[in-house]
């Protein structure tokens, strides 16, 4: 199976703002400090696995703005395959404004613009490109009846997909993502689905189990500060997070599916590959922003070494 991987999904520029506290109603707050970075979930996942030496193919829409060319440059710069990166004439480009409290925590507003342009047919255009790749990355932030189209096609093809249903978007239908291989979602995102507590890991398990018995292959559920877990019929696996002081917690969940797939794509060994995302997005949470946090491939060996030797 290729090791190449595809991410059809969004791109936004990231508009973040650093502040003690959120503003109540009426009032105006100076805050400490705004950062404007790449962003976006399937960007940002993209990006992981590229940095980290993944063979990368997006299919992805920009707007017809200055955010837009700049987009593009960025995934060159990075090796990405942008041949189906393309201009939405007349619409802007998606962007997210984003609060970071002192704590690390982020609070994110998305305006998807061209994202919610990405249509069943481009899919269909790129089908020849896709089907190179041995494993696909979809999240929630291109239109729903697109990401049905990707897990239908590739089912067919026979390629994996891992959808990343994020943000929740309570009109995800069930029967639609059955026949993705992973289902990544966060605490936040699993209770929407099952509509089950899942604030302790246990509740969780729980939860991502109902998934299962469903008819999900694999639910690998991402716990923040404890880390993450995988649920199969068969099994459950848990992965300890790796002790770390956030910054920006921002993206966390995007490094870890992307350093997650660049693994699993070239070893298919899944507890193997959670670990190495868990790893990955504890050393992005040190640092400030998305994608701009996101270590390279001699950065993150660096800081697994200095984990490794205690
Ligand atoms: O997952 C983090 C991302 O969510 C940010 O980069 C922002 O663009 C939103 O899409
Ligand atoms: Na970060």
């Amino acid at each position: 199976m290729s090791a190449r991987i595809g991410v059809v999904g969004s791109n936004m520029v990231d508009l973040v703002t650093y502040t003690a506290r959120m503003p109540e109603a009426g009032e105006t707050l100076e805050a400490q400090s705004f950062a404007m970075g790449h962003g976006g979930k399937g960007a940002n996942q993209a990006v992981a696995a590229a940095k980290l030496g993944a063979d990368v193919l997006l299919v992805s829409r920009v707007g017809d703005d200055l955010f837009g060319g700049n987009t593009i440059r960025n995934f060159e710069t990075l090796g990405i395959d942008t041949r189906h990166v393309r201009a939405i004439p007349g619409t802007p480009s998606g962007v997210a404004p984003i609060f970071v409290d002192p704590t690390g925590e982020n609070r994110i507003l998305i305006v998807k613009g061209a994202n919610d342009h990405l249509l069943p047919a481009d899919v269909d255009a790129a089908a020849d490109d896709l089907r190179q790749c041995g494993l696909i990355l979809l999240q929630l932030e291109i239109p729903l009846e697109t990401i049905y189209h990707v897990i239908d096609w590739a089912a067919r093809e026979g390629i994996e997909v891992l959808l990343n249903p994020a943000p929740a978007t309570p009109g995800l239908a069930l029967e639609r993502i059955l026949p993705a291989t992973f289902l990544v979602p966060n605490q936040t995102e699993l209770a929407i689905l099952t509509g089950q507590p899942t604030g302790t890991r246990a509740e969780a398990e729980e939860a991502a189990r109902l998934l299962v018995g469903r008819g999900l292959k694999a639910v690998i559920v991402t716990l923040g500060g404890d880390g993450a877990l995988l649920v199969q019929s068969e099994r459950t696996a848990h992965v300890p997070a790796v002790p770390v002081t956030p910054t920006d917690t921002t993206g966390a969940g995007d490094a870890f599916i992307g350093a997650f797939a660049r693994h699993y794509a070239a070893t298919r060994d899944i507890e193997a590959s959670m670990r190495q995302g868990v790893r990955y997005a504890a050393d992005s949470i040190t640092r400030p922003g998305t994608q701009k946090a996101f270590a390279d491939a001699a950065g993150f060996a660096e800081f697994c070494r200095r984990l490794d030797a205690g």
